[in-house]
């Protein structure tokens, strides 16, 4: 039965699929026949969801991998986890992201906002990199958010750490997976590896809960109606994880669904490439290997 379903053979990785958007393109990508994997924090709530994912979607092969990926020695042992249980990887989605109104360091001594939503998809793609690379056509997706439209980076303060605000590291964390999505594709170029991001609209989730902002924590009551259910914000990722109609475009960012203009930082290669390179000293990958190494860490 799987087997005549269009997504069967293809494996999945989905970072943060216990709840929320992540889930539901877990349940959207499994339903298709894939095998998923899906990653959260704590094992018991992974396997739960897991289990949830294979009720919903028929499907059996749905695995769960516990990491906190704030953490880039556990993005590393996940790394290392997903590529001893995969000979083979066909689609990326970095879906895990939150929202904190105050600034937390990292086990790292990094911002939490920039840590979680930018520097952890960056090291966990380039680490799955080469497994990618290895069976194309692969494809990355990375979940932005319209909030990168208001985003800048700020290269002389990344980790808000002379001046934070919730907001602003949440934008400048979402134009991040942009930029990162784009300078990505161009690197990547002729490989057969495509990377696009995406806003999934303003879904009902967990998203925040942690530490909310407290204009979000009033407005929540009156806007939770009007929100997307996480299925419905789900449909952008799974079109860009399965359709055969995209399966060539890369370095775009959608919503709804649609190629969409993102903030014109994110099409600036000079910009593109300082924060990659940036990002590559922060998770202490060298820039030599970056230049040169074939089919390494690039
Ligand atoms: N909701 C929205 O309106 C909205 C709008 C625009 C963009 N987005 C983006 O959509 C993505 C998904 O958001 P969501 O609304 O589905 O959020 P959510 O309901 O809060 O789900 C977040 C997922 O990430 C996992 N996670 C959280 N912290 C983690 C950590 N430190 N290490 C590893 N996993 C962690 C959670 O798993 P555990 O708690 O089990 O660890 C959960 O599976 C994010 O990138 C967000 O920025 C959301």
């Amino acid at each position: 039965m799987v087997g005549t379903l269009p997504m069967a053979g293809k494996v999945v990785i989905i970072t943060g699929g216990t709840g929320g958007i992540g889930k539901a393109t877990a349940i959207g990508l499994a339903t298709m026949g894939a095998r998923v994997a899906i990653t959260g924090r704590d094992l018991a709530r992974a396997e739960q969801a897991a289990s949830d994912i294979r009720a919903a979607s028929a499907n059996p092969a749905v695995d769960a991998f516990a990491a906190d990926l704030t953490s880039q020695a556990e993005v590393r042992r996940l790394a290392v986890g997903i590529m001893d249980a995969y000979p083979r990887l066909d689609v990326l989605v970095n879906n895990v992201g939150g929202f904190w109104a105050h600034r937390h360091p990292t086990a790292d001594g990094l911002e939490r906002t920039f840590a979680l939503n930018h520097l952890a998809p960056f090291l966990l793609t380039n680490l799955l990199l080469d497994r990618l690379k290895a069976r194309p056509p692969a494809r990355v997706v990375t979940v932005s958010s319209g909030a990168q439209s208001m985003g800048r980076i700020d290269f002389g303060d990344l980790q808000g750490a002379r001046n934070y605000s919730g907001q602003r590291a949440y934008n400048q964390s979402k134009l991040a997976n942009v930029m990162f999505s784009n300078e990505l594709a161009r690197r990547l170029e002729g490989t057969g590896i495509t990377a696009n991001s995406l806003h999934p609209g303003v879904v009902r989730s967990n998203f925040g809960a942690e530490d909310q902002a407290r204009w979000f924590a009033v407005m929540s009551h009156v806007i939770l109606p009007l929100l997307k259910t996480p299925a419905q914000g789900a449909k952008t990722s799974i079109y860009l994880a399965s359709s055969p109609d995209i399966e060539r475009v890369t370095g775009q960012f959608f919503a709804n669904g649609k190629p969409k203009n993102a903030n014109k930082i994110a099409y600036d290669p000079d910009m593109t490439a300082k924060l990659w390179n940036v990002s590559a000293a922060l998770v202490g990958m060298t820039l030599v290997t970056l230049a040169t190494k074939p089919g390494g860490l690039t």
